[in-house]
């Protein structure tokens, strides 16, 4: 195949290859028919096909597709083999629809529930979200059909998100911002990744070499094509030497005649042009290799949805009255259990094949059982008492009452954020109302992100956060609410308690063409663990039916080396009276090291099903990168020697075993002294400890001083009298203090003192 390439762009034009280079209109790549180069057909993506074949229709329709659950709902599976299978069931239905390129999935981390987008995203874990990521790839590819990976990077706000520029440090960037692409790019290959419309760093990410070509393409070998987000491109000629390979949508003219003159003076060079053509090809053909049309399973699909529908939801809180038994009559009350609220707004919008209505569902799955309903709250954000009112007679005259209450669906939405993490006021005081006069009492949440639950939570019996659960969500809720599903979701964010105590508070949405992401690493629970901030239900937790008991934990090695990895086993046993699924979570936490780092991490989880009384061993391997962190002073990952603390926990804040194990570093680093290395550094350097030792010792002898405190040096353990402020200050500042006493001038004296340490 790359021989045919190689032959295509040989004879291809430098208008060809430019404009093969822009898209040819909304969806499809240029074709060059002399050439036998076929257009490619893109669709959104990423919780079901979007595909609207004709953009002339005045609605923009999209043809019919199965609506999966969003990707909060997707990730609170923690099941990266049920994310596989719904991967292969959207390429099944890209295949039916002629489709070579499905435009997700979406990996960007969750910096604040306000984002209106967050139902897209997986989780504020990059662990996690890279997880998901990778295995949603992997499904759709193993059909012979592309992903998208979006939107790299950099975009975690809708505010301005055409022009703001986020402000991300080096470390907080790799270690939180692009490590879920990292991963998703190195394990399932995306065929494609779509650059943000963000600037990074003050660059446009479609015009980002940084971003684009050295760390995408070189430092994780990314060997598919950069293609840009819709209309995020301002300079074709910057973006092509930035790293863009395809810009869309098209056609643009203009910028075709624009790059043909840039290459033709001599300003762009034709092999940059040359290798994104290369790129674009090679996807091409790699789709054409998978035939198309046919039809895809409807009923078997909406099936799949329900599955990983009603394995997202998660259980938060549950007084005993969920599995629904016994009741008679049950009032339903909210305006979700008839019109459900299952997807998010923007272009991930999907056109369902069928819906499944809550209230019909209940009614299928508990037929012996009367139901009542009402509507309890309006379509928008009215207030309105007469509804309160009347559900509220209802809930008094059955013996329980289920609260289907659902976001109204215009607050989450792409192109905007949301403006705080509230329920309306309507159905606050609608919940409210119900739980005071009806204790039997579920409220079933249908939201994309966190929301706010201080003012109600307490008064109510259970709750079910439902997610946007896609098109078969009503089936799932009923499976759970009356136990036919035990439910086995955990949430993949943590749910503040208020939005004032959430980590990006402060520097959200930024002003002035710029969002500084201010909190560094600490988003999520590494900041909720370090403020030790309460939350409402912390990252991990989810409730089940049953319940599970953790024992011998073991690790294959107390020490090993970081290239080896160490494996960790544990035992889990169903302590309850029904089958149900656990998560397991693996978290380490690094007990010193030379930079700040979070009290926990997540790096490794498993689910596993157990009958009652059941027990199983399960095994979770952890590899250098659980123990790395990326030191910005190497520009690379790194690990150093020392202990860490392994913790297994049934979420985040719960963690029922620990165990210590010591790793050995095999990294050889270079020193990172130069001329504005303080005392301190110097003393922790290997090298650069015995190069300053006699002057360390002269300073020592020159005592007594009165203000003299005695410190210690942690890294070897010389004692040395000096001065508390010395030992942060620059060598050459304080050879500058004494120069007279001195053979030679201080930066002579410390220059001669780095050659020697660079050349030991
Ligand atoms: C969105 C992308 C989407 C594209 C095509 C953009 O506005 O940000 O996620 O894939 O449009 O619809």
């Amino acid at each position: 195949m790359s021989e045919q390439i190689e032959e295509i762009i040989k004879k291809m034009t430098l208008e060809e290859k430019v404009g093969l280079c822009i898209g040819a209109s909304f969806w499809n790549t240029t074709p060059i028919e002399r050439l036998g180069v076929p257009a490619m057909t893109v669709s959104d993506g990423p919780n079901g096909l979007r595909h609207v074949p004709d953009m002339n229709d005045p609605d923009q329709r999209s043809l019919p597709a199965t609506c999966f659950p969003t990707a909060s709902c997707v990730s609170s599976t923690w099941n990266t083999e049920l994310v596989q299978q719904m991967g292969e069931a959207i390429a099944e239905e890209c295949i039916a629809q002629n489709v070579d390129v499905i435009l997700g999935p979406g990996t960007n981390m969750k910096r604040s529930p306000l984002c209106g987008r967050n139902f897209e995203y997986f989780s504020e874990d990059p662990y996690l979200a890279g997880e998901m990521a990778a295995h949603f790839i992997e499904g759709v590819q193993k059909r012979g059909v592309g992903t998208s990976l979006k939107h790299f990077a950099g975009n975690n706000q809708e505010y301005q998100r055409f022009s703001i520029s986020s402000e991300i440090d080096e470390r907080t960037l790799h270690e939180i911002y692009l490590t879920a692409f990292e991963k998703a790019v190195k394990q399932a290959k995306p065929w494609t990744v779509m650059c943000s419309y963000n600037k990074l760093n003050g660059t446009y990410a479609s015009e980002n070499y940084e971003l684009l070509s050295k760390i995408l393409k070189q430092d994780w070998a990314f060997e598919g094509l950069v293609v840009s987000d819709w209309g995020a491109v301002h300079d074709r000629v910057a973006s092509f030497k930035g790293g863009l390979d395809l810009e869309m949508p098209g056609p643009q003219e203009t910028r075709v005649r624009a790059a043909v003159e840039a290459v033709r003076k001599g300003e762009l060079d034709e092999a940059i042009v040359d290798e994104s053509v290369r790129r674009i090809l090679k996807i091409i053909f790699k789709a054409q290799q998978t035939p198309k049309g046919g039809e895809f399973d409807q009923e078997a699909h909406h099936q799949l949805a329900g599955k990983v529908a009603s394995e997202g939801m998660v259980l938060l809180k549950n007084n005993g009255l969920l599995p629904l038994k016994g009741q008679r009559k049950i009032a339903v009350i909210g305006r979700g259990a008839k019109s459900p609220h299952f997807q998010g707004g923007g272009s991930s919008h999907v056109n369902p094949t069928k819906v499944s209505i809550p209230l019909e569902e209940l009614e299928k799955t508990a037929s012996d059982i009367e139901f009542s309903y009402s509507e309890g709250y309006p379509k928008g954000e009215d207030f309105r008492q007469d509804l309160i009112d009347a559900a509220v007679a209802e809930a008094v005259a059955a013996d329980a009452a289920i609260l289907f209450i659902a976001l109204p669906t215009y607050i989450e939405s792409e192109g905007y954020d949301r403006q705080n993490i509230d329920l309306t006021q309507q159905q606050v005081a609608l919940i409210k109302a119900v739980a005071n006069a009806q204790p039997n009492n579920v409220v079933v949440l249908n939201n994309g992100a966190a929301v706010a639950m201080q003012d109600w939570v307490e008064g109510v019996a259970a709750v079910l956060e439902g997610w946007m659960m896609g098109q078969a969500g009503g089936t799932a809720v009923a499976e759970i609410l009356f136990g036919k599903v035990n439910p086995s979701g955990k949430l993949s964010e943590t749910f503040p308690i208020r939005l004032e105590d959430t980590p990006a508070y402060i520097n959200w949405p930024g002003e002035a063409g710029k969002v500084y992401y201010g909190e560094g690493m600490f988003i999520g629970y590494r900041y909720y663990d370090e403020k030790q901030v309460p939350v409402q239900f912390p990252f991990g937790f989810g409730l089940s039916y049953t319940s599970f008991e953790y024992s011998n934990l073991k690790v294959s090695q107390q020490s090993f080396k970081d290239i080896d990895g160490v494996v960790v086993s544990v035992d889990v046993k169903n302590n309850g009276q029904v089958p149900g699924k656990e998560i397991i979570q693996v978290y380490v936490h690094d007990q010193k090291c030379s930079l700040r780092r979070p009290k926990k991490e997540l790096k490794g989880f498993t689910k596993v099903e157990l009958q009652p009384g059941e027990t199983k061993t399960v095994t979770i391997p952890l590899d250098f990168r659980a123990f790395a962190f990326y030191h910005p002073g190497y520009h690379r990952w790194i690990t150093e020697s020392g202990e860490f603390e392994i913790l297994v926990g049934a979420s985040s804040a719960d963690i029922r075993q620990k165990v210590n194990v010591n790793l050995e570093s095999t990294l050889v680093l270079p020193s990172l002294l130069n001329k504005e290395s303080t005392i301190a550094e110097w003393m922790q350097d290997p090298r650069g400890k015995e190069v300053i030792a006699p002057i360390i010792e002269q300073m020592i002898s020159r005592g007594p001083q009165k203000d003299i405190k005695e410190i210690e040096d942690t890294e070897g353990g010389i004692e040395m009298g000096t001065l508390e402020f010395v030992k942060d200050m620059p060598l050459l500042s304080v050879l500058m203090f004494s120069q007279k006493d001195l053979p030679l001038p201080p930066e002579e004296i410390v220059q001669a003192m780095l050659d020697e340490v660079f050349e030991a």
